[in-house]
């Protein structure tokens, strides 16, 4: 199977959801960019939506697909956001910033009424924490921070509680964020607890955001060779 094809199934599912007039949170990766050109193909057959992009490069992406845009500072409601994820546990918790775009993300889902994840059949997993968990920090103080967040992982029983400084596209310089912070890469290869690392993450002043998202996603969308799998939560 084509882990594209089996991403596009599922981006494919997800538009069902989408109705006249909604404004849509547009996620980022991969998948989501799936997602963004399909509704953009919908757009030009006349249906009325606007898009919220929840990147810059989603921004240009959702541009080119013809996606309308809506300022965020103008908007009042999100009725549903689109997006991928990196791990799914059972649970429907989530870890997402592989692409570096957590921050938006998660205000996006969190405003959405309805946050839809999408992926394919390597994003589920019985327990979080084999993808290094992004968190966005200031880059002032960043090797602090770094060390608070070890600390954190230690203190809820993670396995792993190695921090790293994600590198830019020149590997001299740290990737910078849409919104001029930088990435430490936790890699706490089992998170036994994600309700407590993500409070524990909360506590330290240097961290902006962490790439756990809890409790906010309802509908998950695996897609398959075929067909697409949807979970809905009870
Ligand atoms: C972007 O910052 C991420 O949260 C992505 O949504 C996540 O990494 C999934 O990306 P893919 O769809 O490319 O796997």
């Amino acid at each position: 199977m084509s882990a594209d094809t089996a991403k596009i199934n599922a981006a494919m599912a997800a538009l069902d959801y989408v109705r006249e007039g909604m404004t849509v949170g547009l996620g980022s990766g991969s998948t989501a960019a799936h997602f963004v050109r399909l509704l953009g193909e919908r757009v030009r057959q006349g249906l009325v939506v606007l898009g919220v992009p929840t990147s810059e490069a989603t921004r240009s992406l959702a541009e080119a697909a013809g996606v309308p845009l809506v300022d965020i500072e103008r908007v009042t409601r999100i009725h549903v956001s689109v997006d991928g994820a990196d791990e799914i546990d059972p649970g429907f918790n989530l870890i997402k910033g592989a692409g570096g775009a957590l921050l938006r993300e998660k205000i996006v889902a969190a405003a959405a009424d309805h946050f839809i994840v999408i992926g394919d059949d390597t994003k589920p997993v019985p327990v979080l924490g084999a993808f290094p968990l992004p968190i966005e920090v200031t880059p002032f103080g960043f090797s602090l921070t770094a060390g608070r967040i070890f600390e954190a992982l230690r203190e809820t029983g993670c396995r792993g509680d190695d921090v790293t400084l994600r590198p830019g596209a020149e590997e001299a310089l740290p990737y910078i964020t849409d919104n001029g912070n930088i990435i430490l890469d936790a890699a706490a290869q089992m998170i036994p607890n994600p309700h407590a690392l993500a409070a524990a993450l909360k506590r330290i002043p240097g961290v902006v955001e962490h790439g756990l998202f809890l409790d906010m996603a309802r509908t998950v969308i695996i897609g398959r060779d075929e067909d697409a799998l949807i979970q809905e939560k009870e």
